[in-house]
């Protein structure tokens, strides 16, 4: 299975969801992230997002910024978006016929009544975004395994 986690910035929350998908899923998944934004292509995640996923044993230290393109959607079999916004950013490049699956990430995470993975880049709540990403990366993986 081939995944994509797509943000805003791909500084914050999906380099962080890669790190920790990456974590849970055996090497036979290919994993990567993207931003629907240019403004961090080559960049690093961010500091306080590595600090914050260095604590949990989730080292994002060689991960890169990169944008997500219309070409995302012939290369995975499932896209990841963390919020509505993303959602309606990524299906405007959709190529005509492509049907790869889009989805929040927290529609993997029902338990936790969240609809979106918020922006810590904003709330600082760096802790707490992580927390929510666990729970969709754990949820994911089973939904995986179930096939
Ligand atoms: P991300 O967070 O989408 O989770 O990577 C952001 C990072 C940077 C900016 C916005 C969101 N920014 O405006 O630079």
């Amino acid at each position: 299975m081939k995944v994509l986690f797509v943000c805003l910035g791909n500084i914050c929350r999906s380099p962080a969801a890669e790190g920790v998908f990456r974590a849970v899923v055996s090497d036979a998944h290919k994993v990567d992230s993207a931003g629907t934004a240019g403004w961090h292509v080559g960049n690093p995640p961010y500091g306080p997002m590595q600090t914050a996923a260095s604590a949990r044993g989730v080292d994002l230290s060689s991960l890169r910024a990169r944008q997500f393109s219309s070409a995302d959607f012939d290369a995975f079999d499932l896209i990841i978006g963390m919020d509505a916004e993303n959602i309606s950013n990524i299906e405007r490049l959709r190529p005509p016929g492509n049907q790869t699956e889009l989805r929040l990430f927290t529609d993997y995470a029902p338990e936790t009544q969240a609809d979106h993975v918020p922006d810590p880049y904003y709330t600082r709540d760096f802790d707490g975004t992580l927390d929510l990403i666990e729970t969709c990366a754990a949820g994911l993986a089973r939904a995986l395994q179930q096939g």
